[in-house]
């Protein structure tokens, strides 16, 4: 991602989320040195994105795809480049929080090797409660399903 993706990416970020980052958060994970902003591309659309950071325990702060593109994949791949980013970082685990009621993203996340770990209590602006799942980035980690 780059600062040039940011218009596509506040556009798909307001679309998609009740609650949208402003674009300063986007801009300082770009800079930020130990994280990972990442676009999805095709032929210079933006599709999707995905912000992660942090050392021993990676957190997945934010992971989105367009509406009309999704179920081919382009979410898949942009968690892969997070896992990668993770091992990069020799993070033991990837930890994530998700909207109780958002049982599209909680399937994805479980179909590939996060488990809900706890959850956070009116967590989110409307008082809904967040689901933190996680998973383990050891490469043989068993009954992982490889990204
Ligand atoms: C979660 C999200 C990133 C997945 O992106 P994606 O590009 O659709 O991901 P993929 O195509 O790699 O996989 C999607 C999976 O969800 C399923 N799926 C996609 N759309 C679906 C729908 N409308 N209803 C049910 N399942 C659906 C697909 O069948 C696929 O399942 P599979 O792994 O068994 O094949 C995307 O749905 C999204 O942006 N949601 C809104 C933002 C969001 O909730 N982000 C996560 C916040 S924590």
């Amino acid at each position: 991602m780059t600062e040039d993706d940011l218009d596509r990416v506040m556009e798909l970020e307001r679309a998609i989320f009740a609650s949208p980052w402003r674009r300063s958060f986007f801009l300082s994970d770009i800079n930020r040195p130990q994280g990972l902003s990442v676009v999805a591309e095709d032929e210079g659309v933006v599709l999707g994105y995905a912000v992660a950071w942090g050392t021993q325990e990676a957190h997945l702060a934010n992971l989105a795809v367009c509406e009309d593109e999704r179920g081919k994949g382009v979410g898949g791949s942009l968690l892969e480049e997070v896992v990668a980013f993770a091992r990069r970082s020799k993070a033991e685990s990837i930890y994530l929080e998700v909207r109780a009621s958002n049982t599209i993203a909680r399937k994805f996340y479980s179909e590939r090797g996060f488990v809900p770990t706890y959850m956070r209590k009116g967590y989110y602006e409307n008082g809904e409660d967040a689901v933190i799942m996680e998973r383990e980035v050891s490469p043989d980690a068993q009954g992982v399903r490889p990204v």
